[in-house]
């Protein structure tokens, strides 16, 4: 199992505890023997010197075996949670260098179950490993040979039962891995559901939505509570049995031991001591229902901790592939490309070609749902084509590193994401050694400065909750600032100004040609698109016609009609005035 490769560093802590383990476990195995020993001596002889010697000398025990105890707990806590760490933060950085590919397949909700509950279920394993699971075994044998060796005749019934407890326990392991498995996948479910509702609450109570997802809620959670019952339930099984065979086997070395005593083969001394090591096991075997539900609980996560920990990272995410050393002139060249998402047979994007020449700017128009985003997402290489090829700069942009790609693109996607932090900080995304005038000045030519000067901190307010709250066209221009703030040749906008009026559109176009960057926008409005060098009409997948503003309007019949249906909402606006 990969996942416990992770525990190598601490082996020495990890013996540390086991050793301080055993010590407990030895003084306490020696306690029925001295016992037994006190009885047959001591007591039965009337030797109180006896008695009170190795009274004294079990009490010393006792104390001996107490701090051998916390000594244990002690190293267990410490390689339990330096174990969980390191896993956690291994875990993080591999789903850090997965590609959009592999979180197609694995979803979101799934990975964070797998890095906090999953990784809290190992560390309880670990921990309960060195603390109790080995000791409970290990006080069964224990206790067994020391019987043997204390009457071998009334302990042989020991022999004859313990097999069968084996074989059971061995079973209960089985069906319980596949149990928990399916409470690990429930716990997934919740996750997932709760994280959409928290992510999408305010759809859910504009279209007052309450009852209906609590009531989906309420379903799921019902289905993991069964879940969790039925395997928790089985799991208590294996406890009564445990105690009905090893009651059993006290009753067989009382009737036995009744009659030797009669015949003086045995004495009593040892018959007590007999019952009190099969009452240890029985104890160790009582914890064993709760070692076989944390056994199986661990199967079943670090399984699915396996399952991210040896996915094969992906070829785009390798970083390898040649250097750029230079920066990036910025034509790009798509030859019969075709793509399809990893989890799907849709083709979303058709043979499209089409050339864009260094600092010239295209337009992308097309319906929603046509493939507009998808192509974009193709030149960082997000994702990878399956038909044709992508060249920029004349290179096939599969042979580039993809990281040293990724730092020559401005990517502003549709949806302005921005981080927790302050703004400033968002801002430094783009390029971590922006002195503060590129940032002002990154931030000027989006059309943001103004505004964030405005804020009550500035450039230090923090964006969301206990800070600033922004609107759709202020996010909109300050991802713009930090795709723009590394000078990059490529700059994708996707949809990027919807939210901003005719004006500050057009002062921002102009201040984009500050970057002498090759500009890719994809937009709904003709105003943006018009002053392009090239407009793309893209529809299903495929590039249905391509030309400049003024071709298109003689030439496209679809152009056309988007033209006349926009014109005539923006007659008022003075389009011309605007531009
Ligand atoms: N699609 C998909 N898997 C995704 C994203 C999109 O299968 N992870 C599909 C969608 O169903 C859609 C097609 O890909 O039919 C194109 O999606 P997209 O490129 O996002 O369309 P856009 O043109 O960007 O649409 P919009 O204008 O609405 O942003
Ligand atoms: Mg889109």
């Amino acid at each position: 199992m990969n996942s416990f490769k992770f525990l190598k560093p601490y082996r020495m802590t990890m013996f540390v505890a086991i050793f301080f383990l055993l010590l407990e476990l030895v003084v306490e195995l020696f306690q029925p023997y001295i016992l037994s020993k006190i009885i047959n001596n001591g007591i039965v002889h009337k030797d109180l010197a006896y008695v009170s010697k190795w009274g004294i000398i079990m009490i010393v025990l006792s104390v001996v075996a107490f701090l051998a105890g916390v000594l244990n707990t002690f190293y267990a806590t410490h390689v339990a949670q330096s174990y969980s760490f390191v896993l956690r933060k291994t875990l993080f950085e591999k789903v850090q260098s997965f590609s959009f590919t592999t979180f197609s397949f694995l979803p979101t909700s799934s990975i964070i179950t797998r890095l906090t509950n999953d990784v809290s279920q190992l560390q309880s394993a670990v921990f309960m490993s060195l603390r109790i699971i080995l000791r409970a075994p290990l006080i069964v044998t224990g206790s067994v040979i020391m019987a043997l060796i204390l009457n071998w005749k009334l302990s042989f019934i020991l022999f004859l039962i313990l097999p069968f407890l084996f074989m059971f326990l061995n079973w209960m392991v089985k069906k319980g891995r596949g149990l928990f498995k399916n409470v690990q996948e429930n716990v997934d479910v919740v996750n997932s559901v709760l994280r959409e509702n928290l992510v999408g609450m305010k759809l859910i109570k504009a279209f007052v939505r309450n009852d209906y997802e609590n009531k989906r809620f309420q379903h799921i959670n019902k289905n993991l509570k069964q879940k969790t019952s039925v395997a928790l339930r089985t799991m208590e099984i294996t406890m009564p049995v445990m105690l009905l065979f090893m009651n059993a086997s006290i009753l067989v070395v009382l009737w036995f031991g009744n009659s030797k005593v009669h015949t003086h083969e045995t004495n009593i001394g040892d018959i007590v001591a007999i019952v009190n090591y099969i009452s240890r096991i029985t104890s160790s075997f009582s914890v064993f229902s709760f070692i076989i539900s944390a056994f199986s609980r661990m199967r079943a996560s670090s399984e699915r901790i396996d399952e991210i920990l040896t996915i094969e990272e992906d070829l785009i995410e390798k970083n390898e592939g040649n250097n750029l050393r230079n920066r990036l002139e910025g034509k790009i060249q798509f030859h019969q490309v075709s793509f399809r998402y990893p989890n799907s047979d849709k083709e979303v994007l058709n043979n499209i070609s089409f050339l864009a020449y260094p600092e010239q700017t295209i337009a992308i128009l097309g319906s929603t749902g046509s493939g507009k985003t998808s192509l974009f997402q193709l030149i960082p290489r997000l994702y990878e084509a399956d038909g044709g090829s992508i060249l920029i700069d004349d290179q096939d942009i599969r042979k580039m590193n993809s990281k040293q790609l990724r730092g020559q693109i401005g990517y502003v996607p549709q949806e302005a994401l921005l981080f927790t932090g302050t703004i400033k900080e968002n801002l430094l995304m783009g390029r971590e050694d922006a002195t503060d005038e590129e940032v002002y000045l990154a931030a000027k030519h989006a059309q943001i400065h103004e505004t964030i000067l405005s804020f009550p901190n500035g450039y230090e307010s923090k964006i969301g909750q206990k800070g600033v709250n922004l609107s759709g066209g202020q996010k909109q221009r300050l991802a713009i600032a930090r795709a723009i703030i590394r000078k990059p040749s490529i700059l994708l906008l996707d949809d990027s100004t919807s939210a901003l009026d005719l004006k500050t559109e057009a002062s921002l176009i102009e201040a984009l040609k500050n970057y002498k960057c090759t500009t890719l926008i994809i937009t709904q409005k003709i105003t943006t698109a018009k002053n392009a060098d090239k407009i793309l009409i893209i529809d299903e997948g495929q590039l249905v016609e391509e030309g400049t503003h003024d071709s298109l309007l003689n030439s496209s019949k679809l152009y056309k009609a988007i033209y006349y249906s926009q014109y005539g909402k923006e007659e008022l606006m003075d389009v011309k005035g605007a531009n």
